[in-house]
C-alpha cells in the first residue's frame, strides 16, 4: 500500500497572503489543491490562471488543479501554460471527455475526471484508461467547508476494482469535507489521495493541523 498523499486546498486560505499559506503546509503536502471555479458550473467564482501562475513561482509542489468550470475544453492550455501539473474536469459538463482528457495528456499533464456525489461511479469506467486519476466529490463542488457525505466514498472502491478489472492503474482522490474526525472513514474507503481544506486552513493553527493530518495518513 503506498502512501495516502495529502492535497491541501487553498479555497479557504489567506488569499492575502499565499506565501504564508503555503508555508503552513509545505513540509506535509505532496501536492496542492487548487480550486477553480466559474460562477456558471457552480455558484461560486474564485480564481484562474493568473493565481495558479502566481502560486507555481511560489511553491515546487505539483499543482493539483481542480476544473469546475463549464467548458474546460477552451482553458486547458491556459492553466497548463500556468504550471498545472494534475489537471481534473466535472464528468458532468460533456457527454465527450475523452477528447479533454487526450488534450491534457498531450500537453504532458496528469489527466482526471471528477464526479459529483450524484453521479454513478459507472460514468468514468469507461475513461480510465485515458486517467492518471479520478476525484470523487464527497460534497456538492461550489464551496469549503462542508460536511462531507459518505455515501460517494463507497464509489471510491468501484473505481479501484474496475480499474483492476481492466488491468490499469488509476488514483482515486476525496475532495470535500475530509478532517481528522472522518479521516478513518475516508482511509478506508482505498483513497490515494485526500484533499483537505477548511480543517486547515479555519484551524486556529493550519501548520499544526496539516501535520496532524499527515500523521493520520502515515501509518
Ligand atoms: C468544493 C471544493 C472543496 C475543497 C476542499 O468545490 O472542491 O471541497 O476542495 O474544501 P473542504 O476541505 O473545506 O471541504
Ligand atoms: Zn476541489
Amino acid at each position: 500500500m503506498g502512501k495516502v498523499k495529502l492535497a491541501p486546498s487553498l479555497l479557504n486560505a489567506d488569499f492575502s497572503d499565499l506565501r504564508r499559506a503555503l508555508s503552513f503546509i509545505e513540509d506535509t503536502a505532496d501536492a496542492v489543491h487548487l480550486d477553480v471555479m466559474d460562477g456558471n458550473f457552480v455558484p461560486n467564482i474564485t480564481f484562474g490562471p493568473l493565481v495558479v501562475r502566481a502560486v507555481r513561482s511560489i511553491t515546487e509542489l505539483p499543482l493539483d488543479v481542480h476544473l469546475m468550470i463549464a467548458n474546460p475544453a477552451e482553458y486547458v492550455e491556459d492553466f497548463v501554460e500556468a504550471g498545472a501539473d494534475w489537471v481534473s474536469f466535472h464528468s458532468e459538463v460533456t457527454r465527450y471527455p475523452g477528447e479533454i482528457l487526450g488534450l491534457i495528456r498531450n500537453l504532458g499533464r496528469r489527466p482526471g475526471l471528477v464526479i459529483n456525489p450524484q453521479t454513478p461511479a459507472s460514468r468514468v469506467f469507461e475513461y480510465l484508461d485515458l486517467v492518471d486519476f479520478i476525484l470523487v466529490m464527497t460534497v456538492m463542488p461550489g464551496f469549503g467547508g462542508q460536511e462531507l457525505l459518505a455515501e460517494p466514498l463507497g464509489k471510491v472502491r468501484e473505481i479501484k476494482e474496475e480499474a483492476a478489472r481492466q488491468g490499469l492503474q488509476v488514483e482515486v482522490e476525496v475532495d470535500g469535507g475530509v478532517k481528522t474526525e472522518n479521516l478513518p472513514l475516508v482511509l478506508e474507503s482505498g483513497a490515494d489521495i485526500v484533499v483537505v481544506g477548511s480543517s486547515i486552513y479555519r484551524a486556529p493553527d493550519p501548520r499544526q493541523a496539516a501535520r496532524e493530518i499527515r500523521r493520520l495518513l502515515d501509518p
